[in-house]
């Protein structure tokens, strides 16, 4: 199997903002290595790079600076033809007067090997538990948003890729769909392992799929690791409020004698080198707060409560003050707007970042 290596990546492009020409730097610098049959997510915001980074492992565009290497060699240093690249889109991209089956072997066909296709589809079918072979005749106009793109994947499969790259192949599909197709696709990825990157901005198909998590930001990687490591130790306040859904919870406060003062709570240690007054957001995850009957904990009004039957909690959303927060409580629990409620928290689960530059401290 490929390991994959990007160092110093950097690709800028030129846009035209009311006549006149504008660098935009879509990759910003980006080093990163994914291990041999390791799947690799790449989430961020809209615009921040993602699909350009994947164009750039597939050679599908140059580098202004920096290197691909698959197996320590240069991407451009390999034909075309030997990359062995799997590229499935948001869009399937089935060639629109062909029929399936056609899609699905053509590489095979041109390496003369078309008789291995259909034990090939035959086995996706079986890993996936999708009748592939039914949609085989069809042409991708009468094919489902769901089906075109498990054709794609088939498609992709049938060549054996050293690398394969999956650009939010399911981002058109319903909510429902997609979570089946994301479940085939890992059946198919233990199956078949190759090493693999899949851009997304879904969190749970991040999760499910992925070994690690990359999040990206105006063009450049800032950090990687595993969903729980990355949503346990994240670097910056990005990358908190980044992961986890719904969002962690952030509390502004003040450094004095090394120790953090907000408005509602306080009294928590902090770094010895802070100066007093140094200005210090604390974020703390809904599923951290609980509901307290001490008066000593800190209270809020209840603005909204939504219940999350699968889950078995209600969120809440409240208010103190500037602060507004979301919590968890028991889905028994009788409560509605207005209501006043106390809320508690183990010292452990606080985050501490700098309100400046963002950088976690703690
Ligand atoms: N061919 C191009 N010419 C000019 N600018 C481009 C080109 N491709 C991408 N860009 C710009 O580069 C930046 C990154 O684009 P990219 O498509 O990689 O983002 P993305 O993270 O995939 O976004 P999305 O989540 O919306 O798909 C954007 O500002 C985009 O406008
Ligand atoms: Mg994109």
């Amino acid at each position: 199997m490929t390991v994959i290596t990007l160092q110093h990546v950097s690709k800028t492009f030129t846009q035209d903002v009311e006549g006149a020409a504008r660098p935009v730097v879509a990759v910003d610098d980006v080093s990163l290595k994914i291990a041999s049959g390791d799947v690799l997510a790449i989430l961020g915001p809209s615009g921040c790079g993602k699909s350009t980074l994947l164009r750039l492992v597939a050679g599908l565009e140059k580098p202004d600076h920096g290197a691909v290497l698959y197996d320590n060699v240069d991407l451009r240093e390999i034909e075309p033809f030997q990359r062995g690249i799997g590229m499935v889109f948001q869009e399937g991209a089935l060639m629109p007067h062909w029929e399936a089956e056609k899609s699905v072997g053509f590489f095979m066909w041109l390496r003369k090997r078309e008789h291995e296709v259909p034990a090939r589809v035959q086995r996706i079918s079986q890993i996936t538990g999708v009748g592939l072979e039914k949609l085989m005749e069809r042409m991708p106009r009468q094919l489902s948003g769901g089906e075109r793109q498990r054709v794609a994947i088939a498609r992709a499969l049938t060549r054996d890729p050293r690398v394969f790259l999956f650009d939010e192949p399911f981002s058109s599909l319903d909510a429902k769909l997609r979570a089946q197709a994301r479940v085939e696709l890992k059946r198919l990825l233990q199956e078949f392992p190759v090493t693999s990157i899949y851009v997304t901005h879904d969190q749970q198909e991040a999760i499910t799929l992925s070994t690690k998590i990359a999040i990206m930001r105006a063009g450049q990687i800032e950090q990687v690791g595993t969903y729980h490591y990355l949503y346990d130790n994240p670097i910056n306040l990005f990358v908190a409020t980044f992961m986890g859904v719904p969002t962690i919870n952030l509390f502004e406060g003040v450094v004095h004698g090394h120790v953090w003062q907000g408005e509602l709570f306080g009294g928590y240690p902090v770094r010895g080198d802070l100066a007093d007054g140094t200005r210090v957001i604390v974020g703390l995850r809904p599923e951290a707060l609980q509901l307290s009957t001490d008066d000593a904990d800190f209270p809020g009004r209840v603005e909204s409560v939504t219940p999350y039957f699968a889950e078995k909690h209600l969120l809440l959303e409240v208010r103190n003050g500037g602060d507004v927060w979301r919590m968890h409580a028991p889905l028994t629990a009788t409560l509605k707007p207005g209501d006043v409620i106390r809320a508690r928290f183990e010292a452990d689960a606080l985050h501490f970042f700098d309100a400046e530059t963002g950088v976690r401290i703690g």
